[in-house]
């Protein structure tokens, strides 16, 4: 019998893991098995512990997603939207609110929930021939897995109402001088960016990254005060941590070190 393809793959390299959205025909368009099996796929990778950076990408040249599926959301009620929308916001949060380091690596389209799951990463790594957009105004509909909040936070309000509201796409060059991506790089070295960016992430005490990660989201969320006392927090507990002693303890280990031989 035929088997059906899964629809999110796996792959690991170093501590990098690596997860395709495998709908290839559809343009990486979601489905609910699609969704279901990124989030088991995370939990596999937040489980793991030689994971310390997660990447996300669309498998086939021309996509990273084109957004939710057309043809299911045609046939729904308000009420099976609504629940949809809300599964997708669920799972774009989960992504926004992930203890590990995340990166969009992002290789063609990416329209709809499609930029919707690149905002919810922390990093964008964008192909020199990715686009973005959000084109629901032109099917009559609007953003529901959390663009239009995700890309207020991401890009400044009169930046994501250019988007939302025009449904226009923009080439990856564009979106670089909006501010919310991270690096460009041609196609065939999309990859040698992204993994760079894990090594880099990857060095780092994990809990120091998780930390600064949960304080830098609250950020816009909160007011000042309330932002300033949650960062002050997880400073703090983060300074209790074995990572954040020697870390200290290094530098000043360096530093005498360096006293004595000069
Ligand atoms: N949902 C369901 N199917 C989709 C899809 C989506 N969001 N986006 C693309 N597809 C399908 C197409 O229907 C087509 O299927 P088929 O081969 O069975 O006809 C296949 O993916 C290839 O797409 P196609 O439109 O032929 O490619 P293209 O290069 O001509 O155009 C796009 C690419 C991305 C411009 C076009 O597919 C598009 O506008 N997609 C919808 C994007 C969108 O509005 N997303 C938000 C959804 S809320």
């Amino acid at each position: 019998m035929h088997k059906a393809p899964p629809p999110v793959l796996a792959a690991q390299h170093g501590a990098l893991r690596v997860l395709t959205l495998n709908r290839p025909d559809k343009l990486n368009a979601f489905t609910p098995e699609m969704l279901a099996s990124l989030d088991a796929e995370l939990d596999d990778a937040l489980a793991d512990e030689a994971t310390r950076v997660i990447a996300i990408t669309g498998s086939g040249a021309k996509a990273f997603a084109a957004g939710n599926d057309i043809e299911r959301l045609v046939e729904m009620d308000s009420p099976a939207a609504y629940r949809d929308m809300l599964a997708g916001q669920r799972a774009m949060l989960r992504l926004h609110e992930s203890a590990k380091p995340t990166i969009a690596m992002v290789n063609g389209y990416a329209l709809g929930g499609g930029f919707e799951l690149a905002l919810a990463c922390d990093f964008i790594v964008a192909s020199t021939n990715a686009s973005f957009a959000f084109p629901e105004i032109t099917l009559n509909t609007m953003p529901g897995w959390g663009g239009t909040q995700l890309a207020v936070a991401k890009m400044g309000l009169a930046c994501a109402k250019r988007f939302v509201m025009s449904g226009k796409r923009f080439s990856a060059q564009a979106c670089e001088a909006f501010g919310f991506i991270h690096a460009l790089a041609a196609p065939e070295a999309l990859f040698d960016e992204v993994q760079q960016l894990a090594t880099t992430l990857a060095a780092f005490d994990p809990f120091a990254v998780e930390m600064a990660k949960r304080a830098l989201n609250r950020a816009g969320e909160l007011p000042l005060s309330a932002g300033l006392d949650f960062e002050a927090a997880h400073y703090a507990v983060n300074f209790a941590s074995e990572g954040a002693r020697a870390g200290l303890r290094h530098f000043m280990a360096r530093k005498s070190a360096a006293t004595v031989t000069s």
